[in-house]
């Protein structure tokens, strides 16, 4: 066991979006690095940590014991914050996850739209769907942010209760990454897998595939001038 717990800069994003005191719920925390730090770093008065499966939450009472936080690290087995009550904290993480996943357990937690709770959002993937459902359910995303972990780029939202209508842009391209130095990256890194895809798609005799294709255009034309507007934003246009 290395004598420092270091996050990586996904994680440790994460952190420091945590508010100090806050009484934290980390949702699906599998090894339970993120509230096992903030415990350490004395961020946080309370925490709950809670995964779907056994395995993840045997690893994660295994760091509790080795950083010696297991009497304070309040472990659970449940699906989402099924097992979780709104009081018992303000603040709730939602990390590592598929974007839908992170949006179903919104949607089975309407409380998270209280205006009472800050939630700390990092979809692994289907990034477009999770900003789709919070705008769609009473959801705003306050600060989006993206962070460069290993090669690959994740955004990390803070969101709140809200009311907050997103183009298709920003929908698909972030809700707030204008002034963002790796927005021009995360964009270049959409247009092309979308590229791909509408290409793929192309060769198909169905209609419903054509009509796909047609959806994912509207979106590579708003991606490209997103990208325009970044690239001005940031002194790199024309
Ligand atoms: C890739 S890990 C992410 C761990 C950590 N949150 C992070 O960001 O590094 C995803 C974890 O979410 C858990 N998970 C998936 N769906 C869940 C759900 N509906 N409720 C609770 N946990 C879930 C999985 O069991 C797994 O341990």
């Amino acid at each position: 066991m290395a004598k420092h717990l270091e996050l990586t800069p996904r994680l440790g994003l994460l952190a420091s979006w945590v508010r100090p005191g806050a009484k934290l719920a980390d949702v699906g925390t599998d090894h339970a690095y993120l509230p096992v730090w903030l415990m350490l770093h004395g961020g946080v008065s309370s925490a709950i940590a809670s995964d779907l499966r056994p395995g993840p939450l045997h690893r994660a009472r295994e760091n509790a014991e080795a950083w010696g936080v297991t009497k304070r690290l309040d472990l659970r087995l449940c699906d989402g914050l099924s097992g979780v009550g709104p009081e018992e904290c303000d603040t709730v993480v939602i990390a590592g996850m598929g974007g839908e996943n992170i949006a179903a357990i919104l949607a089975a937690a309407p409380w998270t739209a209280d205006g009472r709770h800050t939630l700390l959002l990092q979809p692994q993937s289907r990034a477009e769907s999770l900003r789709q459902f919070l705008s769609d359910h009473g959801y705003q995303i306050v600060r989006e942010e993206l962070v460069l972990d290993r090669g690959t780029l994740y955004p990390a939202m803070e969101v709140t209760a809200g009311c907050q209508t997103l183009t298709v842009g920003q929908l698909w391209g972030g809700a707030c990454l204008t002034r963002d130095p790796l927005g021009d990256r995360y964009l270049i890194e959409k247009i092309l897998r979308l590229q791909g895809a509408v290409a793929g798609l192309a060769h198909s005799s169905r209609p419903e595939d054509r009509e796909k294709a047609d959806g994912l255009r509207d979106v590579l034309t708003a991606l490209l001038f997103m990208r325009e507007e970044w690239r001005h934003a940031n002194g790199t246009g024309n």
